[in-house]
């Protein structure tokens, strides 16, 4: 075994590797619930790889066949409809998953320096992320893939001047059809995966590089023992490398009661238009994306056209996504975590929270007058939240910070 261990090592720096960012890697001691989602990603990521790699071996992407080898999928391929139920019901898990990761951001303060790579390189994962949920929901070529696959790519052509170009270059033709598809699948199964890949890879390697933050939101390397070591610190094999488990089997249990039980989730995770084929004669009543969308969708509709261009609605639906990233720079507080903030953040925290949920619910909805007035409030209070931050995070009272993690 030491033989092995030693041939490999002195050609690739296995051992070096291992202990660098795991045996020998300390991260603070008082990591808790929060910490669980990172980990929780890159197992989806893996498990909407593998069974994304099954799929494909059967589903035909071609306009006249998708929505036929998907029901052959869910029929007549063995253990199909287990595959595909893992992969739709993964699509919706990782984004709980990563909603979940970027609110402890948000509470730890996770994206303040040192950590704005790490944050930004998130960002960046976040979008790569629902293009590749948007186009993978096309594929099915059923009702809604079709006819929200219409309306956002539309969307393209209210860029002034070159709007309608960039429509014909995206759609390879003048209407959604099979280049749409085509094209979609390949950016699905291989493009936007080997992006998502190499940003999560990215994002580990900034992370080792500054450490990770903690629920106290202090630098633990700042106080270290004689041999180097934080004082806070332990080696991430096998302190957190065990307690990952822990959420691994929880996640695992409340992943298959979903699949098994109820993988469309009553429509929030498969609608049930999808059910019917594309029809490209036939609007349906009510067009929305799925839920993980659905608050920037919100946005879109919540800013009135102009001069009969929907183009407002759509810089305001990508300002409300690129946003997030000028986060480390807008926010002046002097300490990280919720716990030591003065009140004005954690109101104004709460605010947001509920605004994002709501602008989500909002989304899924059709549009009344009442929805619509909502949807601009609470757009208002979105923006609110990044514009007013610098202001915000600089009044109020702050709590001393601990020189020692407090758990
Ligand atoms: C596929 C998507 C992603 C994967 C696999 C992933 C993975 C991870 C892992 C394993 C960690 C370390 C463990 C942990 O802190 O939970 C981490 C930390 C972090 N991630 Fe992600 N992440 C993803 C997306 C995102 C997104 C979308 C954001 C925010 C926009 C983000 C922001 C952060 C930050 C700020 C940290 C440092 C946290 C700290 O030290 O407190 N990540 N990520």
């Amino acid at each position: 075994m030491n033989n092995n261990k030693n041939w490999i090592d002195q050609r690739f720096p296995l051992t070096k590797v291992w202990n660098e960012h795991l045996a020998e890697y300390y991260t603070p001691r008082n990591f808790n619930f929060w910490y669980f989602f990172g980990s929780l990603a890159m197992l989806v990521l893996v498990i909407q790889i593998v069974t994304g790699i099954f799929l494909t071996m059967h589903f035909k992407p071609d306009a006249i066949h998708a929505f036929a080898s998907v029901e052959y999928i869910m029929r007549d391929v063995n253990w199909g409809w287990l595959i595909r139920y893992l992969h739709s019901t993964g699509a919706s898990a990782f984004f709980v998953v990563i909603y979940l990761h970027i609110h402890r951001s948000l509470l730890y303060g996770s994206y303040k320096t040192p950590r704005e790579l790490i944050w930004i390189l998130g960002m960046v994962l976040y979008i790569a992320l629902m293009a590749e949920a948007f186009m993978g929901y096309v594929l099915p070529w059923g009702q809604m893939s079709y006819w929200g696959a219409q309306v956002i790519i539309s969307l393209f052509g209210s860029v002034p001047i070159f709007g309608p170009e960039i429509l014909t270059f995206i759609l390879g033709d003048y209407a959604v059809g099979d280049p749409v598809l085509n094209r979609f699948f390949s950016l699905h199964v291989i493009a936007l995966p080997l992006i998502l890949a190499i940003l999560v890879f990215l994002h580990i390697v900034a992370l080792h590089t500054v450490g990770s933050n903690n629920p106290d939101g202090i630098e633990i390397k700042k106080n270290k023992n004689k041999d180097g070591i934080p004082k806070d610190g332990v080696p991430f094999h096998p302190y957190y490398s065990v307690k990952d488990i822990v959420g691994v089997v929880v996640f695992l249990m409340i992943f298959s009661s979903i699949v098994f039980f109820a993988p469309a989730m009553n429509g929030y995770f498969l609608e049930s238009s999808n059910f019917i084929e594309a029809n490209p004669l036939q609007t349906p009543n009510h067009i929305a994306p799925l839920w993980y969308l659905t608050p920037f969708y919100s946005v879109l509709r919540a800013i009135p056209p102009m001069f009969g261009s929907q183009f407002p609605g759509v810089v305001g639906m990508f300002a409300s996504l690129l946003i997030l990233i000028a986060l480390p720079w807008l926010d002046r507080s002097k300490v990280k975590s919720i716990r030591y903030r003065s009140w004005p953040y954690k109101i104004a925290l709460g605010i947001f929270v509920i605004s994002f949920i709501i602008l989500g619910y909002l989304g899924m909805q059709p549009v009344t007058p009442i929805n619509a007035l909502l949807a601009r409030v609470f757009t208002l209070t979105y923006f609110g939240f990044f514009i007013l931050m610098p202001w915000f995070t600089s009044i109020g009272k702050t709590k001393s910070l601990p020189i020692r993690v407090t758990e």
